[in-house]
């Protein structure tokens, strides 16, 4: 992974600081599974969440989180969090899947990514166009300016499999029925979901365990950072391009500092320097169990993982203290 050894103003206890952050977002959410309430799972997240990042010994900046000050109340871009320490970026989601958790679905996250200042992508809620896989294969493999077939076909060759060993993951939505028809043909197998593409797109990092190969397709912006800030810790490639479709988007865009709109992002480029991403499993996952309600206590299954080192850990945690969330 690159820049190990290199000096970073980000604290490794950071990475378990930032765990409990997470795991509180988690099981706040997780109460309000299966409730059919989108609007109040994501608002104990977020109350939790913001909690828990207060008391971080950061001086953090959140880049990508709820929306811009005037629609979100709460962890809104610009928003300053933490108890005062080194200054550090923070791109975060307290509930990935916030349709999914209210029909209580797999794979539904709180995720955080805390990165050193400037180094995340001030990404717009737009639309983000992208592609990605996950490690072992050489540099380059995925192009985003490439079609489907021919990504497809390059990771099949690699891999040694014929096409039709390759499975993508798509969002089951109209604006991906070309693209749908296009994997089919050639042959390849796709999964197709609901919600939650940063899921999506982790779960291309350990094709054994979730039998996906490939992400594929159109999803949020900000979800697009937080999925790279994951790639650069777990490895694996992913490329992303802003859908800037009116002068609205970019215009807001420039307003965030996007000089180059038309640009395909490479993940190094979404998320450089040394960075931290955490995530805690809302509902139970391909990777990531669930939050479990015991009688006496409350158990949590969460991921976190650091760039410079490439460490990735896999934390269950059993907190006997349930008031504590
Ligand atoms: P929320 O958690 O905000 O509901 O987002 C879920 C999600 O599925 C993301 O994972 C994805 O990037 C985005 O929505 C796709 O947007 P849309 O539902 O408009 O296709």
């Amino acid at each position: 992974m690159e820049m190990k050894n290199t000096k970073s103003q980000l604290d490794r206890m950071l990475t378990m600081e930032m765990t409990r952050v997470v795991e509180a977002a988690a099981v706040a959410a997780a109460r309000e599974r299966g409730q059919g309430d989108e609007k109040r799972a994501d608002q104990v997240a977020v109350d939790a969440m913001r909690r828990e990042l207060n008391n971080l010994p950061i001086s953090g900046r959140i880049v990508i989180g709820e929306g811009e000050r005037d629609e979100a109340p709460m962890l809104y871009i610009g928003e300053e969090v933490g108890s005062g320490g080194p200054e550090v970026d923070i791109a975060l989601d307290p509930l990935e899947g916030t349709t999914i958790c209210a029909k209580n679905q797999p794979n539904s996250l709180a995720v955080i990514a805390i990165a050193e200042r400037g180094k995340l992508l001030y990404a717009p809620d737009v639309y983000m166009d992208k592609i990605a896989v996950g490690p072992g294969y050489p540099q380059g493999i995925i192009d985003i300016d490439a079609s489907p077939t021919e990504n497809i076909k390059a990771i099949a060759k690699v891999k040694g499999v014929d096409v039709s060993q390759i499975s993508t993951c798509i969002m089951d939505r109209p604006r991906h029925a070309d693209l749908i028809a296009e994997v089919r043909s050639c042959g390849a197998a796709i999964r197709l979901i609901g919600d939650g593409d940063v899921a999506g797109i982790i779960h291309t990092t350990d094709p054994d365990e979730t039998g996906i190969d490939l992400y594929l397709g159109t999803g949020g912006a900000p979800e697009g950072v937080l999925a790279a800030a994951a790639l650069r810790c777990i490895g694996g490639q992913m490329q992303g391009r802003l859908i800037l479709d009116t002068q609205e988007k970019k215009d807001r865009a420039a307003r965030m500092g996007v000089s180059e709109p038309e640009k395909a992002y490479d993940m190094t480029e979404m998320a450089s320097g040394d960075v931290l991403f955490a995530a805690t499993g809302v509902t139970d996952g391909n990777m990531l169990k669930g939050v479990k309600f015991g009688k006496k206590h409350i158990e949590t299954h969460t991921v976190a993982m650091r760039s410079s080192t490439g460490t990735v850990r896999w934390i269950n945690a059993r907190h006997e203290d349930a008031t504590k969330f």
